[in-house]
């Protein structure tokens, strides 16, 4: 039997009540990891947690966007596990969806707040423990098809999407002198909360517009394909990736077609 994937290894995953995160904290158990689940759900993130029902994982919460608390958070999954591994930083919000031209610039920096500032956050106290301790770990951050596009998501979200693939590049020019590998990836449209609250869709509506502008037909983006492309980024099978922006998006993002075939 091959040994599971992320044996050994401690993960912290923000964002972990709902959605992605949930499925990131269930398949690194499942693949043997220790997992410290962070979020601000303190309710749902308890329950997750007891239906893996396993002392490998725990809660914790976590507002990324106060750096105290994630400071607090690190120091509770040192305690915990005495290390840190892979750090998953996926804890987001959609933000206003207002237009350009009625711009909500409260809401565009509680957007900020949460997608750059606290990823930022988690990355620099995550990285310290690893650094302190010589391990090679792996950081993992949530961006997504907005960080490469324009027009598919709103203004605020976009933009901070776009930021956080300029923080997960700048942090690995210099993490990778200690080993420590960054990267993130790019989910298309997947049915949690986030998505639905949004646009006010059903799971079911969400899932249909994915498919039907997803550029990969027979197939329906689900938080656990998500999760899977995380569980790589996490594991050794990826030793030498870092710096990536890994699109999970069916080829919305490569494809245009302009002649029908
Ligand atoms: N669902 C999609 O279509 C989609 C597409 C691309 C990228 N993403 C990204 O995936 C990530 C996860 O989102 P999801 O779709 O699973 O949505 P979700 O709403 O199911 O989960 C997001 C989680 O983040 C938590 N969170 C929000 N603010 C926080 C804060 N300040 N501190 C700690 N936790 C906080 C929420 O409580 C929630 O549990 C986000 O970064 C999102 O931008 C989602």
């Amino acid at each position: 039997m091959s040994k599971p994937r992320l044996e050994g290894k401690v993960a912290l995953i923000t964002g972990s009540a709902s959605g992605i995160g949930e499925e990131a904290v269930r398949l690194f158990a499942e693949n043997g990891a220790f997992v410290v689940a962070a979020d601000v759900q303190d309710e749902l993130g308890q329950q997750v947690v007891a239906s893996i029902g396993t002392e490998k994982v725990c809660y914790h919460h976590c507002d990324v966007r106060d750096e105290k608390q994630v400071e607090e958070t690190v120091s509770y999954s040192l305690e915990k596990f005495g290390r840190i591994d892979v750090l998953f930083s996926n804890a987001g919000v959609i933000g206003p969806v207002s237009g350009i031209l009625e711009f909500d610039l409260t809401g565009f920096d509680n957007t900020m707040a949460t997608n750059v500032r606290g990823v930022a956050a988690t990355i620099k106290h995550a990285a310290r423990a690893m650094v302190d301790r010589n391990i090679r770990g792996s950081i993992i951050c949530t961006t997504s098809v907005a960080s490469l596009l324009g027009g598919t998501a709103p203004h605020a979200y976009t933009i901070s999407k776009h930021a956080l693939v300029g923080l997960v590049r700048t942090a690995c020019s210099e993490l990778g002198a200690y080993g420590i590998r960054v990267n993130c990836i790019s989910p298309f449209g997947v049915a949690t909360p986030l998505a639905c609250t949004a646009y006010n869709l059903r799971p079911d509506e969400v899932e249909a517009t994915s498919c039907s502008t997803a550029n990969l037909k027979g197939i329906v983006l689900k938080a656990k394909h998500i999760a899977e492309a995380a569980l790589f980024l996490a594991s050794d099978e990826s030793a030498y990736i870092s710096g990536h922006n890994l699109a999970v998006d069916g080829g919305f993002t490569a494809v245009k077609h302009i002649f029908s075939a």
